[in-house]
Protein backbone atom coordinates (compact mmCIF):
# COMPACT_ATOMS: atom_id res chain seq x y z
CA UNK A 1 0.00 0.00 0.00
CA UNK A 2 1.02 3.46 -0.30
CA UNK A 3 0.98 5.36 3.10
CA UNK A 4 -0.97 8.33 1.01
CA UNK A 5 -3.99 6.52 0.25
CA UNK A 6 -4.84 5.86 4.22
CA UNK A 7 -3.14 9.02 6.00
CA UNK A 8 -1.49 12.37 6.59
CA UNK A 9 1.74 12.06 6.34
CA UNK A 10 4.61 14.60 8.25
CA UNK A 11 6.83 13.37 5.32
CA UNK A 12 7.36 15.08 2.21
CA UNK A 13 9.09 17.86 0.58
CA UNK A 14 12.93 18.12 2.16
CA UNK A 15 13.94 20.99 3.66
CA UNK A 16 15.89 24.04 2.06
CA UNK A 17 18.82 25.10 3.38
CA UNK A 18 17.58 28.60 1.75
CA UNK A 19 14.96 30.67 2.12
CA UNK A 20 12.26 31.81 4.74
CA UNK A 21 12.20 28.91 7.29
CA UNK A 22 8.37 28.71 8.22
CA UNK A 23 6.59 29.29 11.57
CA UNK A 24 4.68 26.58 13.44
CA UNK A 25 0.92 26.16 12.68
CA UNK A 26 -1.25 27.62 15.12
CA UNK A 27 -3.44 25.21 16.80
CA UNK A 28 -6.73 27.58 16.91
CA UNK A 29 -6.87 26.59 13.00
CA UNK A 30 -6.91 23.10 13.48
CA UNK A 31 -9.28 22.63 16.26
CA UNK A 32 -11.63 19.46 16.33
CA UNK A 33 -14.07 17.86 19.22
CA UNK A 34 -12.34 16.48 21.42
CA UNK A 35 -13.52 13.07 21.54
CA UNK A 36 -13.37 10.97 18.41
CA UNK A 37 -15.57 7.25 18.34
CA UNK A 38 -13.12 5.11 17.72
CA UNK A 39 -15.66 2.63 16.50
CA UNK A 40 -16.55 4.78 13.83
CA UNK A 41 -15.06 4.20 10.04
CA UNK A 42 -13.47 7.35 9.84
CA UNK A 43 -12.80 6.58 6.06
CA UNK A 44 -9.32 5.18 7.08
CA UNK A 45 -7.29 2.36 5.21
CA UNK A 46 -4.70 -0.41 6.55
CA UNK A 47 -1.74 -1.72 4.97
CA UNK A 48 -2.57 -5.37 4.58
CA UNK A 49 0.77 -6.11 6.67
CA UNK A 50 2.91 -4.37 7.77
CA UNK A 51 5.54 -5.61 5.76
CA UNK A 52 3.50 -3.57 2.93
CA UNK A 53 4.11 -0.63 4.43
CA UNK A 54 5.85 1.95 2.41
CA UNK A 55 7.55 4.57 5.47
CA UNK A 56 8.92 6.99 2.79
CA UNK A 57 6.12 9.57 2.89
CA UNK A 58 6.64 9.47 6.56
CA UNK A 59 10.57 9.53 7.06
CA UNK A 60 12.10 10.47 3.86
CA UNK A 61 15.51 10.83 5.16
CA UNK A 62 15.26 7.26 6.30
CA UNK A 63 13.58 5.51 3.62
CA UNK A 64 13.92 5.43 -0.29
CA UNK A 65 10.80 5.88 -2.14
CA UNK A 66 10.74 2.01 -3.17
CA UNK A 67 10.21 2.03 0.80
CA UNK A 68 13.65 0.20 1.48
CA UNK A 69 15.70 1.76 4.56
CA UNK A 70 18.15 4.03 3.92
CA UNK A 71 20.04 2.68 7.10
CA UNK A 72 19.70 -1.09 6.91
CA UNK A 73 20.47 -3.79 9.68
CA UNK A 74 20.42 -0.83 12.16
CA UNK A 75 17.64 1.33 14.87
CA UNK A 76 16.92 3.77 12.07
CA UNK A 77 15.41 0.73 9.76
CA UNK A 78 11.97 0.81 11.47
CA UNK A 79 9.92 2.77 13.83
CA UNK A 80 10.71 2.02 17.57
CA UNK A 81 9.22 4.56 19.62
CA UNK A 82 5.14 4.98 19.15
CA UNK A 83 2.80 7.54 20.88
CA UNK A 84 -0.60 6.68 20.44
CA UNK A 85 -2.88 9.46 20.70
CA UNK A 86 -0.26 11.84 19.99
CA UNK A 87 -2.93 15.07 20.29
CA UNK A 88 -0.57 18.26 18.77
CA UNK A 89 2.84 16.29 19.07
CA UNK A 90 4.55 17.72 22.04
CA UNK A 91 6.09 13.91 22.97
CA UNK A 92 6.73 13.14 19.35
CA UNK A 93 8.89 15.81 18.41
CA UNK A 94 10.98 16.71 21.79
CA UNK A 95 11.11 12.53 21.86
CA UNK A 96 12.79 12.54 18.14
CA UNK A 97 15.18 15.26 19.33
CA UNK A 98 16.26 13.54 22.78
CA UNK A 99 16.45 10.13 20.57
CA UNK A 100 18.14 10.95 17.31
CA UNK A 101 19.01 7.22 16.60
CA UNK A 102 15.21 6.12 16.74
CA UNK A 103 12.19 6.67 14.87
CA UNK A 104 9.67 8.42 17.06
CA UNK A 105 5.83 7.62 15.21
CA UNK A 106 2.70 9.90 16.61
CA UNK A 107 -0.62 8.33 15.67
CA UNK A 108 -3.22 10.52 15.87
CA UNK A 109 -7.52 9.78 15.21
CA UNK A 110 -8.44 13.27 14.77
CA UNK A 111 -8.04 14.98 11.14
CA UNK A 112 -7.22 18.59 11.98
CA UNK A 113 -4.67 17.50 14.77
CA UNK A 114 -3.14 15.11 12.63
CA UNK A 115 -2.78 17.92 10.34
CA UNK A 116 -1.22 20.02 12.30
CA UNK A 117 1.17 18.05 13.75
CA UNK A 118 2.36 17.37 10.33
CA UNK A 119 2.76 21.08 9.79
CA UNK A 120 4.63 21.39 12.72
CA UNK A 121 7.24 19.11 11.79
CA UNK A 122 7.55 19.95 8.46
CA UNK A 123 8.27 23.54 10.10
CA UNK A 124 10.41 22.06 12.65
CA UNK A 125 12.68 19.79 10.24
CA UNK A 126 13.13 23.32 8.10
CA UNK A 127 14.58 24.39 11.10
CA UNK A 128 16.54 21.68 11.78
CA UNK A 129 17.94 21.59 8.47
CA UNK A 130 18.84 25.28 8.69
CA UNK A 131 21.00 25.06 12.02
CA UNK A 132 23.10 21.96 10.87
CA UNK A 133 26.74 22.32 10.63
CA UNK A 134 28.38 22.17 7.28
CA UNK A 135 30.36 19.01 9.21
CA UNK A 136 27.24 17.85 9.82
CA UNK A 137 25.71 18.55 6.40
CA UNK A 138 28.67 17.12 4.64
CA UNK A 139 28.39 13.88 6.61
CA UNK A 140 24.90 13.72 5.07
CA UNK A 141 23.23 12.44 7.76
CA UNK A 142 19.35 13.27 8.36
CA UNK A 143 19.22 16.76 10.61
CA UNK A 144 16.93 17.32 13.89
CA UNK A 145 13.80 16.30 12.97
CA UNK A 146 13.74 13.76 10.14
CA UNK A 147 13.05 11.17 12.97
CA UNK A 148 9.79 12.33 13.67
CA UNK A 149 6.65 11.94 11.83
CA UNK A 150 2.55 11.35 12.23
CA UNK A 151 -0.12 9.43 11.09
CA UNK A 152 -3.44 9.87 10.74
CA UNK A 153 -4.90 6.36 12.07
CA UNK A 154 -6.83 4.85 14.77
CA UNK A 155 -4.74 2.92 16.80
CA UNK A 156 -7.37 0.29 17.86
CA UNK A 157 -7.90 -0.78 14.84
CA UNK A 158 -5.26 -3.28 12.95
CA UNK A 159 -1.88 -2.01 14.95
CA UNK A 160 -0.42 -5.07 14.09
CA UNK A 161 -0.81 -4.30 10.27
CA UNK A 162 1.50 -1.54 10.72
CA UNK A 163 4.01 -2.25 13.23
CA UNK A 164 5.78 -6.13 13.24
CA UNK A 165 6.42 -8.35 16.29
CA UNK A 166 8.49 -7.26 18.70
CA UNK A 167 9.10 -4.07 16.76
CA UNK A 168 8.84 -1.27 18.99
CA UNK A 169 10.73 -0.39 21.96
CA UNK A 170 8.42 1.98 23.92
CA UNK A 171 4.84 2.71 23.50
CA UNK A 172 3.23 6.12 25.47
CA UNK A 173 -0.47 6.81 26.29
CA UNK A 174 -0.23 10.03 27.24
CA UNK A 175 -3.63 11.64 28.91
CA UNK A 176 -5.70 9.25 26.80
CA UNK A 177 -9.49 10.36 26.69
CA UNK A 178 -10.82 9.15 30.02
CA UNK A 179 -14.51 8.06 28.91
CA UNK A 180 -16.09 8.08 32.09
CA UNK A 181 -19.42 6.86 31.11
CA UNK A 182 -19.37 3.33 31.58
CA UNK A 183 -20.72 2.46 28.25
CA UNK A 184 -17.93 4.17 26.97
CA UNK A 185 -15.37 2.30 28.86
CA UNK A 186 -15.04 0.10 25.72
CA UNK A 187 -13.57 3.33 24.11
CA UNK A 188 -10.78 3.22 26.31
CA UNK A 189 -7.37 2.78 24.80
CA UNK A 190 -5.87 0.27 27.40
CA UNK A 191 -8.20 -2.70 27.90
CA UNK A 192 -6.85 -6.77 28.09
CA UNK A 193 -7.48 -7.57 24.26
CA UNK A 194 -5.47 -3.95 22.99
CA UNK A 195 -2.51 -5.43 25.74
CA UNK A 196 -2.32 -8.47 23.45
CA UNK A 197 -1.57 -6.01 20.59
CA UNK A 198 0.58 -4.29 22.51
CA UNK A 199 2.58 -7.14 23.94
CA UNK A 200 2.73 -8.29 20.41
CA UNK A 201 4.17 -5.50 18.65
CA UNK A 202 6.57 -4.71 21.70
CA UNK A 203 9.50 -6.28 21.24
CA UNK A 204 10.21 -8.14 25.17
CA UNK A 205 11.65 -5.81 27.56
CA UNK A 206 9.95 -2.80 25.88
CA UNK A 207 8.21 -0.15 28.02
CA UNK A 208 4.94 1.02 27.96
CA UNK A 209 3.94 4.90 29.30
CA UNK A 210 0.84 5.38 30.77
CA UNK A 211 0.12 9.06 32.64
CA UNK A 212 -3.26 10.12 33.25
CA UNK A 213 -4.67 13.46 35.33
CA UNK A 214 -7.59 11.58 35.82
CA UNK A 215 -7.44 9.22 39.14
CA UNK A 216 -9.91 6.35 38.30
CA UNK A 217 -8.46 6.16 34.49
CA UNK A 218 -4.95 5.77 35.55
CA UNK A 219 -6.49 2.88 38.34
CA UNK A 220 -7.75 1.63 35.11
CA UNK A 221 -4.80 1.29 33.37
CA UNK A 222 -2.28 0.30 35.52
CA UNK A 223 -4.97 -2.20 36.61
CA UNK A 224 -5.27 -4.13 33.34
CA UNK A 225 -1.90 -3.60 33.01
CA UNK A 226 -0.91 -5.28 36.77
CA UNK A 227 -3.23 -7.92 35.78
CA UNK A 228 -2.01 -9.24 31.83
CA UNK A 229 0.66 -11.70 31.75
CA UNK A 230 2.91 -10.30 29.10
CA UNK A 231 3.68 -6.84 31.54
CA UNK A 232 5.54 -6.37 34.81
CA UNK A 233 5.71 -3.35 36.59
CA UNK A 234 9.02 -1.22 36.24
CA UNK A 235 10.72 -0.09 39.15
CA UNK A 236 10.66 3.43 40.86
CA UNK A 237 14.54 3.05 40.53
CA UNK A 238 14.55 2.52 36.68
CA UNK A 239 11.75 5.08 36.06
CA UNK A 240 14.43 7.82 37.80
CA UNK A 241 17.10 7.19 35.89
CA UNK A 242 14.78 7.56 32.47
CA UNK A 243 15.08 10.43 30.32
CA UNK A 244 11.84 10.17 28.86
CA UNK A 245 10.16 10.28 31.72
CA UNK A 246 10.73 14.10 31.92
CA UNK A 247 9.29 14.08 28.84
CA UNK A 248 5.98 11.53 29.49
CA UNK A 249 5.43 14.35 32.15
CA UNK A 250 6.10 17.52 30.37
CA UNK A 251 6.25 17.60 26.73
CA UNK A 252 2.68 16.84 25.88
CA UNK A 253 -0.10 19.77 25.64
CA UNK A 254 -1.70 17.90 28.24
CA UNK A 255 0.33 17.94 30.35
CA UNK A 256 0.88 21.86 30.10
CA UNK A 257 -2.51 21.89 30.72
CA UNK A 258 -2.48 20.04 33.76
CA UNK A 259 0.49 21.92 34.97
CA UNK A 260 -1.68 25.09 34.57
CA UNK A 261 -4.76 23.95 36.25
CA UNK A 262 -2.70 22.70 39.15
CA UNK A 263 -3.79 18.65 38.49
CA UNK A 264 -1.41 15.83 39.76
CA UNK A 265 -0.01 13.53 37.34
CA UNK A 266 -0.62 9.50 37.76
CA UNK A 267 1.92 7.24 36.14
CA UNK A 268 1.92 3.94 35.59
CA UNK A 269 5.12 1.71 33.95
CA UNK A 270 5.43 -1.58 32.49
CA UNK A 271 7.47 -3.54 30.72
CA UNK A 272 6.72 -6.17 28.14
CA UNK A 273 7.85 -9.53 30.08
CA UNK A 274 10.80 -11.91 28.40
CA UNK A 275 8.48 -15.18 27.83
CA UNK A 276 10.59 -18.09 28.51
CA UNK A 277 8.50 -20.05 26.36
CA UNK A 278 8.10 -17.64 23.52
CA UNK A 279 9.30 -18.90 20.24
CA UNK A 280 11.77 -17.37 17.79
CA UNK A 281 12.67 -15.28 20.91
CA UNK A 282 14.03 -12.14 19.05
CA UNK A 283 17.40 -10.30 20.59
CA UNK A 284 17.02 -7.22 22.76
CA UNK A 285 17.37 -4.02 21.62
CA UNK A 286 20.95 -2.08 21.75
CA UNK A 287 19.67 0.51 24.46
CA UNK A 288 18.86 4.32 23.14
CA UNK A 289 21.06 6.62 23.86
CA UNK A 290 19.99 10.37 24.84
CA UNK A 291 21.74 12.90 23.03
CA UNK A 292 21.49 15.73 25.02
CA UNK A 293 19.06 16.34 28.40
CA UNK A 294 15.26 16.18 28.26
CA UNK A 295 14.89 19.83 28.81
CA UNK A 296 16.89 20.61 25.98
CA UNK A 297 14.83 18.25 24.08
CA UNK A 298 11.86 19.96 25.25
CA UNK A 299 13.48 23.40 23.05
CA UNK A 300 12.21 24.62 20.23
CA UNK A 301 13.32 27.30 17.69
CA UNK A 302 12.16 30.69 19.31
CA UNK A 303 9.65 31.25 15.52
CA UNK A 304 8.03 28.48 16.80
CA UNK A 305 7.93 29.13 20.24
CA UNK A 306 6.09 31.97 18.89
CA UNK A 307 3.53 30.73 17.23
CA UNK A 308 2.42 28.13 19.78
CA UNK A 309 2.27 30.72 22.68
CA UNK A 310 0.07 32.64 20.54
CA UNK A 311 -2.42 30.22 20.60
CA UNK A 312 -2.40 28.58 24.31
CA UNK A 313 -6.46 28.12 24.90
CA UNK A 314 -7.04 24.68 26.69
CA UNK A 315 -9.45 23.12 23.70
CA UNK A 316 -13.01 22.20 24.93
CA UNK A 317 -13.68 19.00 27.00
CA UNK A 318 -16.75 17.24 25.38
CA UNK A 319 -18.84 14.38 25.94
C1 LIG B 1 -6.56 13.96 25.68
S1 LIG B 1 -5.70 13.88 24.21
C2 LIG B 1 -3.98 13.70 24.67
C3 LIG B 1 -3.07 14.09 23.56
C4 LIG B 1 -1.59 13.97 23.85
N1 LIG B 1 -1.21 12.61 24.13
C5 LIG B 1 -1.15 14.88 24.95
O1 LIG B 1 -0.77 14.38 26.02
O2 LIG B 1 -1.21 16.12 24.74
C6 LIG B 1 -6.03 12.23 23.59
C7 LIG B 1 -5.75 12.12 22.12
O3 LIG B 1 -5.90 10.77 21.69
C8 LIG B 1 -6.51 10.78 20.41
N2 LIG B 1 -7.14 9.47 20.22
C9 LIG B 1 -8.20 8.98 20.90
N3 LIG B 1 -8.50 7.74 20.47
C10 LIG B 1 -7.58 7.44 19.50
C11 LIG B 1 -7.37 6.31 18.67
N4 LIG B 1 -8.15 5.23 18.76
N5 LIG B 1 -6.37 6.35 17.78
C12 LIG B 1 -5.57 7.44 17.67
N6 LIG B 1 -5.73 8.54 18.43
C13 LIG B 1 -6.72 8.55 19.34
C14 LIG B 1 -7.50 11.93 20.51
O4 LIG B 1 -7.93 12.40 19.25
C15 LIG B 1 -6.70 12.96 21.29
O5 LIG B 1 -5.96 13.81 20.46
Amino acid sequence: MSASEAIVPAGGAEATASGTLAALPQKKNFRQRAHSNPYADHLLEYPTSHTEMNWNEFFPAYFKEDGTPVYPDSDVSSVRFLDVGCGYGGLTVSMSKLYPDRLTLGMEIRVKVSSYVHEKIQALRQHGAAAATPEQLAAGKPTLYQNASVMRANTMKHLTRFFGRGQLEKIFFLFPDPHFKRAKHKWRIISPALLDEYAYVLRPGGIVYTISDVLVLHRWMDSHLEAHPMFERVSEEEIENDPAIYLVKNSSEEAQRVDRNGGRKFLAIFRRIVDPDERNPLPPFTPAVAACTPVEALQIPVTAVEAIEADDEPEPEQE
